[in-house]
């Protein structure tokens, strides 16, 4: 694992950016599996200062959605296609046929699951996933317990989730009890896996990230053990701990 520890989360935010686009300029038809969440927002917001003010092309990019909620249309505003396509999308330019959608609206979520895990293997896997950390450990939405191969399928949210998710929802009541998500295995053949992590509400859990115990119930300890990752933090989610 490679850490980058930024002094704040606009320093973070420009640096992750950079490194991607420059992943990019290597790789201009790269599979990408973008987070939605805040944390990795401002980032996407870099990209599109690098494409207006540099002119870099992410046009050929294809993308693969990480997770959905069960039952949401992405017409819908809280839908994460929908927060998908306009934060990074959309303001990269890149055409929507590009765009491998993970219908949580599927009448059949399990066979939906099946037919996205195959199209991702028939591109050929993934050359970049950007993934935030949840309070809980997950990845996307492999809530905990998630063992290192599960895969893309239906999860019921953890009680946890519901709370960190209930903003986006008008109380935690109203959000959806289950998500579909791209599987750990998926994620953690990525060829590149960047991890955005930021503030001191998440302290805990990255520390336990890199250091803790290997196992299912910190998903995100997996990447422990996978390649090529690099976890793009700053000093509040770091603490006082030496730099690396
Ligand atoms: P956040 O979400 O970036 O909004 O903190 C991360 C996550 O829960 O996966």
């Amino acid at each position: 694992m490679r850490v980058v520890v930024s002094d704040s989360h606009e320093a973070m935010s420009e640096r992750a950016a950079a490194e991607f686009a420059a992943a990019v300029a290597a790789n201009p038809t790269a599979t990408v599996m973008p987070a939605t969440g805040n944390t990795p927002m401002e980032m996407y917001g870099n990209l599109s200062r690098l494409r207006r003010e540099d002119g870099i092309d992410f046009s050929k990019l294809r993308i693969f959605q990480l997770d959905a909620y069960r039952g949401i249309s992405p017409d819908d505003y809280r839908s994460l296609y929908r927060w998908m396509m306009t934060t990074l999308v959309t303001p990269l330019g890149i055409p929507q046929e590009q765009v491998v959608r993970l219908a949580g609206d599927a009448a059949d979520p399990d066979r939906e699951c099946a037919v996205f895990a195959d199209l991702v293997r028939d591109a050929g896997g993934l050359d970049i996933t950007i993934l935030g950390l949840g309070p809980n450990g997950h990845l996307g939405f492999n809530e905990p317990p998630s063992p290192v191969d599960a895969p893309t399928r239906r999860v019921p949210l953890t009680p946890e989730s519901m709370v960190s998710n209930a903003v986006y929802w008008g109380g935690e009541q109203n959000v959806p009890t289950e998500a579909l998500t791209a599987g750990m295995d998926l994620l953690l053949a990525a060829r590149a896996i960047y991890l955005v992590v930021s503030g001191e509400r998440k302290r805990e859990i990255l520390a336990r990230t890199i250091d803790g115990p290997v196992t299912p119930d910190n998903p995100a300890s997996f990447l422990q053990q996978a390649a090529n990752v690099t976890i793009f933090t700053d000093r509040a989610a770091w603490g006082d701990r030496p730099l690396p």
